[in-house]
């Protein structure tokens, strides 16, 4: 029965993407990574413990009260026509997020 496969199909690739979505957070592996990586190159223009630099200020003070979506559209697409470089390359956008999410709430020390 040509229709009932369809559904179940279906409801299959559904159950799928739900999967994907809830748990759409980098693996802890990643995330000391990432933590790495903010800390050495975002540090290298936010300064070493993210206070600011070339940029701005990275700590929780400072991106609180900022809207999550466009710190993350920052560090994915850059801001062109300033030092402020795309990080698509290197990050997927679940990356991007996860990032963000962090310095919103103050980003962690690399664990050592
Ligand atoms: C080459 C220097 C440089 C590097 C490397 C860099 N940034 Fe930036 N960043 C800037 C500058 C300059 C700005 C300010 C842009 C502007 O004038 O709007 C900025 C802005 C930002 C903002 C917006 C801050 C605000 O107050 O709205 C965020 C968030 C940010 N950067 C995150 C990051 C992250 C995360 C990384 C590493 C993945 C990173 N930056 C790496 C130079 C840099």
């Amino acid at each position: 029965m040509p229709s009932r496969t369809t559904a179940l199909a279906t409801a299959g690739l559904f159950a799928a993407l739900w999967t994907t979505v809830a748990t759409a957070q980098p693996a802890a592996e990643r995330q000391r990574e990432l933590v790495r990586l903010v800390r050495q190159d975002c540090g290298s223009c936010h300064g070493m413990r993210l206070t600011g630099g070339l940029g701005p200020a990275l700590t929780r003070e400072a991106m609180g009260d900022k809207p999550l979506d466009s710190i993350v559209a920052t560090i994915f697409h850059g801001r062109p026509g300033t030092p402020m470089p795309p990080w698509r390359a290197l990050l997927d956008e679940s990356d991007a997020r996860w990032i963000a999410e962090r310095l919103i709430a103050g980003f962690p020390q690399e664990a050592r």
